[in-house]
């Protein structure tokens, strides 16, 4: 029986608020549950890319034909540009920095707001993953549009920080908006990241969030951990890198939460 994809993006305008580590890490942790997932790495910065690929072999996919951006400008099918990661049940289409130019290039674009959800029909439909998910830049423009208009779940990752929440409301409202356009789109939840109880404003933080109405937080508190640090140096998501590590852990129980949220 064909499977039904459910494609889930990791946005928040905000920079260094986890989106990648997040997606990269979900990913993972979805892929050891038994699933098959494929990542799609939306960020000029290619950090999702490096995060299951070294350097070396980073570089090389982002410098050839076999990245998104190059697949969007030449109409390339998403399955010429995938990648296999070193990881079991693990897929990615990398990013290449050409990704900076790509809010210019789509502005001349028919039906403007829906060509990456184009380019994934088709393999959405093949029914070959269970989910596919999108690692979004810190931007709220057209090119977030087209990644939120391609998902059918969004999950918004806040750092826990004095200036965590700078931006959410913009964030929102520019849920608000894509959903006009792509009806399909639901807001899963909220994510606290880099997180330590021992600071005032985490505190503050999860109480705001917490007041939010009609936004899900999620239970699983992601807390600071350097060895997220050091899976990143390494360019292996953190469960991969140090299983036994507190983010580890923390990320495979929010999996949990999100593959049960995420069939709703
Ligand atoms: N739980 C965590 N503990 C410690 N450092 C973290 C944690 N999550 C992310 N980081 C670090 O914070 C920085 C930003 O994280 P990243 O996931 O790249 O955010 P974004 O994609 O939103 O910009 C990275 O250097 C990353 O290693
Ligand atoms: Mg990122």
């Amino acid at each position: 029986m064909a499977i039904k994809t459910k494609i889930i993006c990791f946005a928040n305008n905000k920079g260094g608020s986890g989106k990648s580590t997040t997606c990269s890490s979900v990913g993972y942790a979805m892929a050891q549950a038994g699933k098959k997932v494929l990542l799609v790495d939306c960020d000029g910065q290619m950090n999702l890319t490096l995060s299951c690929f070294g350097e070396a072999e980073a570089l090389e996919l982002s410098g050839g034909e076999q990245n998104l951006s190059a697949a969007v400008r030449r109409h390339l099918p998403a399955e010429a540009v995938t990648a296999k990661t070193p990881y079991e049940g693990l897929w990615m289409i990398p990013a290449s920095p050409a990704l900076s130019r790509i809010e210019e290039e789509l502005t001349g674009a028919a039906e403007r707001a829906f060509v990456l959800r184009d380019f994934l029909s088709g393999i959405k439909e093949a029914g070959v993953y269970h989910y596919i998910l999108i690692d979004a830049p810190p931007t709220l423009g057209l090119w977030v549009m087209n990644i939120m208009c391609a998902s059918d779940r969004l999950v918004i990752p806040v750092e826990a920080s004095p200036w965590g929440l700078f931006g959410l409301a913009n964030m929102l409202e520019f849920y608000a908006k894509a959903k006009a356009e792509a009806a399909g789109l639901k807001l899963l939840g909220i994510v606290v990241t880099k997180a330590d109880e021992r600071k005032k404003y985490f505190h503050q933080t999860v109480d705001t969030l917490r007041d939010l109405p009609d936004v899900h937080l999620f239970s699983t508190v992601i807390h600071s951990d350097s060895r997220v640090e050091w899976a990143q140096e390494n360019s292996q998501p953190v469960i991969a890198y140090a299983k036994n590590s507190r983010a580890a852990k923390e990320y495979i129980q929010l999996t949990k939460e999100i593959m049960k949220y995420a069939g709703r």
